[in-house]
């Protein structure tokens, strides 16, 4: 295997239908992310040219202009704002990375591993203020309001996931709220600010659409952590254990537990650095206590959500791809 295949994460042929109608504005996203982080500092412009090697998905620009796309005639400010909505999930995983303690993300090294903890705090933020500014050079208070309510939700959703680590009290209730605060608010809030590029009388269609999305994109992304490999997914699997952060699928397996199979869970939480073996056998005990169907399931009931509140849009390729979406959001492996 060649290093650079080895560092990329193949984008999933799903993924890339689903963007087909809108690939032309999607590529130049990358370049007015660029344009608006642009930094004469030494240690910022070596960081952002990092970032800049990474790439992931774009999921959140490609639900924006899909849904500025929705009448047929977006307004052409859609591509800055994909990049503003690419920028506060950026500002996000950075910061998240370091708080993760995670080293590896889309098959590179993290800010923090390359770099150090001080620098992904200082550059989360500075990404975070780019998009801020960029937001206000735009001049439209309603995708201000989107976008900041979005972040400050995340903030609140990492702390809370932050103070209630090592707690397996945490039950499904605590972990929806948390997941809609963390995720769903900003892929809502994207399909929102799309739809007023373009197709504001889908506006709130849109929001519920993005916020339901967003619910099964957290979590299968919390399943892939117990299910997939890093070589797929471009991150670390079992990092949520190793973090002892308590996800759907361990939630829903907890109850339904012998004593010693909780037993050995009690005790990967009381080690402060559990090994690879002790993950592995609490993922074990999850899978066999039927965790990961569970969350499976609950993942499938999110999407279908999300489809139904497409019902009010007009029958389109788009809408089409809003549907597709969907589906790649449940079955996707990375
Ligand atoms: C990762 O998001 C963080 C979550 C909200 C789960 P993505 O899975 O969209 O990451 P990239 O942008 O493709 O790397
Ligand atoms: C999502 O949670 C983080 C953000 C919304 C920034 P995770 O911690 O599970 O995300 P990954 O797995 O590191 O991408
Ligand atoms: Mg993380
Ligand atoms: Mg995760």
């Amino acid at each position: 295997m060649t290093l650079e295949a080895r560092l990329t994460v193949p984008v999933a042929p799903a993924l890339l239908e689903i963007q087909d109608p809108i690939r032309k504005k999607l590529d130049r996203v990358p370049d007015e992310i660029w344009r608006i982080v642009k930094a004469d500092d030494l240690i910022i412009a070596a960081a952002n040219a990092h970032l800049r090697g990474m790439k992931g998905k774009m999921f959140r620009p490609t639900l924006l202009l899909l849904a500025s796309e929705l009448e047929g005639n977006a307004d052409g400010r859609e591509t800055a704002f994909a990049a503003v909505s690419e920028l506060v999930h950026l500002a996000s995983v950075v910061h998240d990375d370091s708080v993760d303690h995670s080293n590896v993300r889309r098959g590179q090294p993290t800010i923090n591993a390359m770099f150090s903890h001080q620098i992904a705090v200082i550059m989360g933020d500075y990404l975070y203020s780019k998009a801020l500014a960029e937001l206000v050079r735009l001049g439209d208070l309603e995708p201000l309001r989107a976008f900041t309510a979005a972040s400050n939700d995340m903030t609140l959703g990492e702390m809370r996931q932050l103070a209630s680590y090592d707690a397996l009290s945490f039950n499904e209730s605590d972990y929806w709220q948390l997941i809609h605060a963390k995720t769903a608010s900003l892929l809502g809030a994207a399909c929102e600010v799309g739809a007023l590029c373009g197709a504001p009388a889908y506006r709130a269609a849109m929001r519920r659409y993005g916020d339901q999305l967003g619910m099964a994109f957290q979590v299968a992304d919390d399943l892939l952590d117990y299910t997939e490999v890093e070589s797929v997914t471009g991150k670390p699997s079992g990092n949520d254990l190793r973090e002892h952060k308590v996800t759907l699928p361990l939630i829903a397996a907890l109850p339904q537990m012998s004593a010693a199979q909780r037993g050995r869970v009690d005790s990967l939480f009381a080690t402060k650095l559990p090994d690879e073996a002790d993950i592995a056998d609490v993922v074990a005990i999850v899978t066999e206590c039927g965790g990961i169907d569970y969350a499976r399931t609950k993942g499938q009931q999110f999407a279908e959500e999300a489809e139904a509140a497409l019902a009010p849009l007009p029958q389109s390729l788009t809408r089409q791809c809003l549907s597709d979406a969907l589906t790649y959001v449940v079955e996707r492996r990375s």
